[in-house]
């Protein structure tokens, strides 16, 4: 018999086709570097080096900055990076037309860290909401989301991201469908097989996505929030449903986001028995601990309320504990310092 496709579920390479993508399969319960992703803003000034305010210590950088900040990173031993692009100058629209034009900083950004720095994971944030005038996720018709057209683009900027070297493309859109869509278009693109997938599926509607939207100027514009798509705070039946689907649909791994208040999602995910019948326990569980998680550490440790290193090493062991096997945090540069000074 002949066979021309095979379903999107049936892609395991691309779960493990870096070294790093290997370490995220393994059973590991302690702290490891491997298991750090550090998230980065690209902006399109490439020579910039921005400040931002409710992001304490985290900036914004131009493609030209790139390697000299990383360099020292990846020197203690930093394995992995997530891209955000925060165009400035790009003009933005409804169907942000500029994240798969030259105009998006994350692409130039993406060649140069494959070129500078060869063992380096490469992930991306794929979404439209830094791309479109009116801040949303998707695209928009008579001020309503239409699913199909915002899936089909978000397939776009994916294939675009992995055509131009990431490892792993990552959705935060959260619109329906769009694992499979994304999926469908990796496979097209010849990349079914090698660009991994990482679904940001229990993705709450919280509110300490706050500085992130400063950092990202990714802020829903003229009012009105992201309610309709993002998960309801108090809804552990949608998060189940949400991670269950994306599983189906064809994600290498999955994520809880934001991390401390959602602990009981990422135990959802690996507690095998009666009610969640393993539900993730074969895949990789990331967690993300969000800007608003970093500001309250940030500013708990300024005031004396803990010291920071003891407070965010506590944070970490809670996700372990709860069973993540990725932590995504803007406190990686430290934490890399921290494991070196433990050791
Ligand atoms: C974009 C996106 C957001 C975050 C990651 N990707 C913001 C949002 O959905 O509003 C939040 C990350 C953070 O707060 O650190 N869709
Ligand atoms: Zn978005």
């Amino acid at each position: 018999m002949k066979t021309n496709s095979i379903p999107t579920t049936s892609y395991l390479h691309s779960s493990f086709g870096h070294p790093v993508l290997r370490s995220w399969s393994e059973l590991n319960t302690n702290l490891t570097k491997e298991s750090l992703i550090y998230p980065l803003f690209i902006t399109d000034d490439a020579n910039a080096v921005e400040e931002i305010k409710s992001l304490p210590d985290v900036y914004r950088y131009g493609v030209n900055k790139l390697e000299e900040v990383l360099t020292p990173l990846v020197r203690k031993g930093l394995k992995s990076v997530i891209l955000f692009g925060v165009p400035k100058t790009a003009k933005k629209d409804n169907f942000g037309t500029s994240a798969t034009s030259e105009a998006n900083p994350v692409l130039p950004a993406i060649r140069l860290l494959r070129k500078k720095f060869s063992e380096l994971l490469i992930c991306c944030d794929v979404c439209l909401c830094a791309y479109t005038d009116h801040g949303h996720c998707g695209i928009l018709k008579d001020g309503e989301l239409e699913n199909i057209a915002s899936i089909q683009r978000l397939a776009e900027v994916a294939g675009t991201y992995a055509l131009a070297g990431a490892h792993v493309v990552a959705p935060s859109d959260m619109m329906d469908g769009r694992i499979l869509a994304i999926k469908n278009e990796l496979i097209r693109i010849g990349k079914g097989s090698k660009t991994a997938l990482m679904s940001y599926s229990a993705k709450f509607a919280s509110s300490f996505y706050g500085p992130f939207r400063d950092a990202a100027e990714s802020g829903v514009k003229g009012g009105g929030d992201r309610k309709c798509y993002q998960l309801p705070v108090g809804s552990r039946g949608l998060a189940r449903r949400a991670l269950q689907r994306d599983m189906a649909e064809g994600a290498d791994m999955v994520m809880v986001k934001p991390g401390g208040p959602y602990l009981d999602i990422i135990r959802d995910g690996k507690v095998t028995g009666k009610l969640t019948r393993e539900l993730c326990t074969n895949y990789p569980v990331a967690v993300y601990q969000v800007s608003g998680e970093y500001a309250m550490l940030w500013h708990g440790a300024k005031n004396g309320v803990f010291d920071l290193k003891v407070g965010v090493l506590e944070s970490l062991t809670s996700f372990y504990r709860a069973g993540a096997n990725v932590i995504i945090t803007y406190y990686t540069p430290k934490i890399l310092e921290w494991i070196d000074e433990r050791n």
